[in-house]
């Protein structure tokens, strides 16, 4: 039996191919390949999607989230919360700039911030909160943003796993102070490389990461202030337009695929749902449930073809790099989480029959070892 794609970029090019043939010859032939046009026609394009004023493509989700750190002027001493359940550079960018992140644990259900447990872990130092939208649902924002409006504090969104997805009614990045996203190939909005975006309906903000992006400059040669060089290439504009063509039909598929492959576990006592909020929708950025013994499960799984990931085995608290900056037992269920949650193969172009085979064998896997946790309620 043929082996089923992780993130089937390929059948996604197949459907585009000639749309993103058209697109790049464009920038062959104008030879704009830094800040041409195409990255203003992008720009314009997500920021009128995602309702924002300002939209700023950058080189990736990484450097989208260090340059809002730095239009922030977030300094050395200053403090960052977070969460220690997400990929690193949410906490790294944070370090980057002689900050503290604080660590503040999830929910149990949806593996995002536990905004009810941020307040107390403000102090004078804080300047910021960074939430992250994992998996394609967007953390708790209206809690977020009243805490952070309580007590002067900005908020920076990551959206990198989420963009496309709503929050009672508005899109993910245009939630807060600053949203970042990433272009990453596999995100649900991906290019061929590197890329990511700012979004912002703070002039100020946006002039800064627009200046910061570009090495501090206000004028050619003019260095207003410490900036990077954190453009995203007129290549990768060029192929996200092409791909934002049939992104809705996308962010159906997906929606509708995470709501078949739920329907398909259910009630399969081996493996358990993440947790949906009713007023926003989840793009499934990636499709995660808890399973026992996943070590196992994914091998048996591997065995017929079908790939998993795990995202994120070891949250940041318990890292090397991170360790030092959170009492070892301060973030219980992010432990939890992390022993658990395996992803399963997901893009706009799996097919029904794909999913059955994923399904059936992921219940085969799971069926000798029910779920010990007590998010084991049914998909
Ligand atoms: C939550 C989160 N933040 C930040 C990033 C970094 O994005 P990039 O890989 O585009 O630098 C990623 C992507 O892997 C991510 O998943």
């Amino acid at each position: 039996m043929k082996n089923i794609e992780f993130t089937d970029l390929k059948s996604q090019y197949a459907a585009l191919k000639d749309r993103i043939a058209a697109r790049m010859q464009a920038v062959l032939d104008h030879g704009q390949y830094i800040m041409g046009p195409e990255v203003k026609e992008l720009e314009a394009q997500l920021a009128a999607y995602s309702g924002a004023k300002h939209c700023i493509t950058v080189g990736s989700g990484t450097d989208a989230l260090l340059i809002a750190l730095m239009a922030l002027d977030i300094q050395p001493g200053d403090e960052v919360i977070t969460t220690p359940f997400t990929f690193a550079a949410t906490a790294e960018m944070i370090v980057l700039r002689g900050a503290k992140p604080v660590f503040v644990d999830i929910e149990p259900d949806t593996c995002n911030i536990n905004a009810a447990a941020i307040e107390a872990r403000i102090t004078e130092r804080t300047r910021a909160i960074m939430p992250v939208s994992l998996y394609g649902q967007v953390a708790d924002m209206d809690a977020i943003n009243a805490i952070a409006a309580r007590h002067g504090l900005a908020v920076i969104e990551d959206a990198a796993q989420s963009f496309g997805a709503s929050y009672q009614g508005r899109k993910s990045g245009n939630l807060s102070t600053l949203g970042c996203t990433s272009f990453f190939p596999s995100k649900p909005l991906g290019c061929y490389g590197d890329g990511g975006a700012i979004f912002t309906s703070d002039d100020r903000l946006a002039t800064a990461c627009r200046e910061i992006r570009v090495h501090g400059q206000s004028a050619r040669y003019t260095h207003t202030r410490i900036g990077l060089g954190g453009r995203m290439d007129t290549l990768q504009c060029a192929i996200v337009l092409a791909k934002l063509e049939r992104f809705e039909w996308e962010l159906e598929q997906r929606r509708a695929l995470g709501a078949r492959y739920r329907q398909l576990l259910q009630n399969a006592p081996g493996v358990g749902a993440l947790g949906l909020r009713a007023d926003r929708d989840c793009v499934w950025g990636q499709f995660t449930v808890f399973v026992q013994d996943r070590a196992a499960v994914q091998a048996e799984l591997a065995a017929q073809g079908i790939p998993t990931a795990v995202h994120y085995p070891r949250p940041l608290h318990r890292q090397p790099a991170y360790a030092a900056l959170c009492c070892p037992d301060c973030c219980p269920e992010s432990d939890r989480a992390g022993a658990t949650v395996m992803s399963l193969p997901m893009s706009a172009d799996l097919t029904p029959a794909q999913q059955d085979r994923v399904a059936t064998a992921l219940r085969a896997a799971t069926a000798r070892s029910p779920l010990k946790t007590e998010r084991a309620t049914a998909v």
